[in-house]
């Protein structure tokens, strides 16, 4: 099968490209070689390669920049994937496009879980953006599959397990402060990859949920990583209150892969036994980093 892989330079491009090769033929483009706001690129990109399928990996991530940075925001995040989905549509490709669990306000009871039909209610203006861009998707109505997931967490890139790894390192009598009452459900990219990989073949089409079994607080997933990595840290938890940021964030993104359950094509495993094997395959990598 031939395969677009746009923001192919991202934390999940990455891992995408590296899952997907071994199976397919994976054309994989970073921001600067395909643009997705610019719809001529993408035409002619995708004219030329006439892939299957196209997965997209780009977005505008920087959550609290998302506030500020509104037409970036905006163009990226809402706009690109409406001319990706055009693209698609032009050449009968299906569009594998990623979401976020910040469509929701997060409001629900701690431990309930966000199932693919629940209303959405996004709290910042990047939840407002992905959630443009899905609506976008849907209002195209090329062949597409939408697969919101959370809290991703990759070898390659920025994320803030690395940020924690790096502060602990660096400092380890320094205490730091890790909010502990937003919960979600910690995600390797890798995993994710070998989800889509799944999905590639499958007739699945809609929006979907797709992250890793379970749930942590930010201060879980932190703690429980420095351990694992053998790191010294000094730890304190702390509330959403007492670390302000620009954007807000919902308390509860939990999702439910509900929809892969159903179909019987989820193998998305828990975010403990994802989290240690990433540590198993990486820890001298993620130490070299430091
Ligand atoms: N990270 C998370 O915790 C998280 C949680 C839920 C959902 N998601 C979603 O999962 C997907 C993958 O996230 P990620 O963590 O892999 O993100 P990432 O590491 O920030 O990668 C995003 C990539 O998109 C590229 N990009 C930005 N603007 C672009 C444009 N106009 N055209 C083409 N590429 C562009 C970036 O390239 P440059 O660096 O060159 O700008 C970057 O390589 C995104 O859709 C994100 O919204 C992420």
């Amino acid at each position: 099968m031939k395969v677009i892989i746009s923001g192919g330079n991202g934390q999940l491009g990455q891992d995408c490209l590296s899952v997907l090769e071994k199976k397919h033929q994976v054309y994989s483009f970073s921001s600067r070689e395909l643009d997705i706001t610019n719809s001529e690129k993408v035409k002619t990109i995708f004219e030329e390669i006439l892939p299957e399928v196209v997965i997209n990996c780009a977005a505008y991530t920087a959550v609290d920049l998302c506030e500020t940075e509104k037409e970036k925001c905006w163009a990226v995040n809402a706009e690109g994937p409406e001319k990706l989905a055009r693209g698609c549509k032009h050449i009968k490709a299906k569009l594998i496009h990623i979401s976020t669990d910040y469509v929701f306000d997060g409001s629900k009871p701690i431990t309930q879980v966000y199932n693919e039909n629940d209303q959405v209610g996004p709290v910042s203006q990047y939840g407002q953006s992905k959630l443009a861009g899905e609506e976008n998707i849907r209002k195209i109505n090329a062949d597409h599959l939408i697969i919101r997931t959370a809290w991703l967490y990759g070898i390659s890139g920025k994320n803030f397990l690395k940020t924690m790894l790096r502060l602990a390192a660096a400092d380890s009598a320094r205490t730091l402060k890790v909010v502990n009452d937003q919960f979600g459900s910690l995600t390797w990219t890798h995993s994710l990859a070998r989800q889509i990989s799944h999905l590639l073949t499958s007739e699945i089409t809609g929006t979907i949920h797709a992250t890793a079994e379970g749930h942590s607080t930010w201060y879980e997933a932190a703690t429980t990583f420095l351990t694992m990595m053998d790191i010294p840290y000094s730890i304190e938890p702390c509330t959403t209150a007492d670390y302000p940021t620009p954007a807000r964030r919902p308390t509860n993104s939990i999702l439910e892969n509900q929809l892969l359950k159903h179909e019987k094509l989820n193998i998305m495993a828990h975010w403990r036994d994802d989290l240690q094997e990433f540590v198993n395959r990486y820890k001298k990598d993620l130490l070299a980093e430091l």
